[in-house]
């Protein structure tokens, strides 16, 4: 029987199941800047919502990973309370189940694989709604929003946090500051970049790996999703990273190369939630993907950032539902 190509939302999901999957070793590693810098701002957002609402709280958390905003409700929610934990990828909900046991988690757990955009649980079941760093990998951002709209009780509130914005791109000054700025602060950052951007990634990823353990790994890993992929008839032939990159993380501006037009913003997220109040929108990491080590550095991150407040690469908001 033909096998027919599947729709490109499909391909999404399922390299997402797949990639993430295989990913589950060595994924905290891999993403230091979210463990580190999204702590402080998601504590800050949690006491803020969390004062709103009354106990008992119903929270789910979509695309929870290996439990970064679970660990985060930890201090906020008690006997009585339920936490649904949710995720397309049953592996890394294993490793979100293993990093909360033990963790002093009073309230009631629950894991829940996801298939797609549908969310299987009862309409105006849960007070708070958390993601993060989870609608870029996305095929329809909107699909899920009026998911979450469904789930959430009148006066919900919706946290979305970790997210790449489409004003960051578009602020000549910011990107022209990134790109002289990278070659001194990452080097290997600003090469791997310029490779990307020249096309030549696909030639270099291999014999480059000799020198970089975390490349050659992960091309072993680029190397299981595409034969995943073709065993199941979803592709034709091999993708080459850049691609892959491009189908993981859809909504993203730069993911595998310059990708303009996507990203997020204050506008696309109050789209997403019609009629619901935007209670808190703030960008951030106006140096993009520099991590800002030492004082200087951190000082001239903050100033860019306190100039160009809506134009960070990152954005978190806060939203909540209209009713009571
Ligand atoms: C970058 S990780 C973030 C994980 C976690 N929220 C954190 O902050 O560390 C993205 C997570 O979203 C999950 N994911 C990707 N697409 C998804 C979808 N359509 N529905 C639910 N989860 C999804 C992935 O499996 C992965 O665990």
């Amino acid at each position: 029987m033909p096998r027919t190509r599947p729709a490109p939302a499909e391909l999404i999901l399922r390299l997402n199941e797949i990639f993430h999957d295989l990913e589950t070793d060595g994924y905290d590693e891999k993403h230091p800047d979210i463990l580190e810098d999204e702590i402080p701002r998601w504590h800050r957002f949690l006491t803020r919502a969390c004062a709103e609402i009354p106990a008992p709280r119903q929270v789910l958390d979509i695309g929870s990973g290996t439990g970064f905003v679970p660990l985060r409700l930890r201090e906020f929610l008690r006997t009585g309370d339920g936490l649904t934990c949710s995720d397309l990828s049953s592996g890394m909900l294993e490793i979100c189940r293993v990093n909360l046991h033990g963790a002093g988690l009073d309230c009631d757990l629950r894991l829940l694989k996801l298939s797609g955009g549908t969310l299987p649980l009862p309409d105006k079941s849960q007070h708070l709604v958390t993601l993060n760093a989870v609608m870029h990998h996305l095929p329809e951002p909107r699909d899920l929003s009026r998911e979450i709209d469904r789930v959430l009780k009148p006066g919900g509130w919706v946290l979305i946090g970790h997210e790449p914005t489409n004003a960051f791109a578009r602020n000549a000054f910011l990107v022209c500051n990134y790109w002289l700025l990278l070659p001194i602060a990452d080097p290997r950052q600003f090469l791997y970049e310029i490779i990307l951007r020249l096309g030549w990634f696909e030639a270099l990823r291999r014999p480059l790996a000799h020198f970089a353990p975390d490349l050659a790994r992960h091309n072993r890993l680029l190397q299981k999703v595409n034969d995943r992929l073709l065993a199941e008839g979803r592709i034709e032939k091999t993708l080459p990273a850049a691609e892959i990159s491009g189908l993981l993380d859809a909504q993203s501006p730069d993911a595998g190369g310059s990708r303009p037009g996507r990203g997020f913003s204050r506008e696309i997220f109050a789209e997403c939630f019609p009629g619901y109040r935007i209670e808190s929108c703030e960008t951030y990491n106006a140096l993009h993907k520099i991590h800002p080590r030492g004082n200087w550095m951190k000082r001239y991150a903050a100033w860019l950032i306190k100039r160009f407040p809506e134009s960070g690469s990152q954005i978190f908001c806060a939203l909540r539902k209209p009713g009571k």
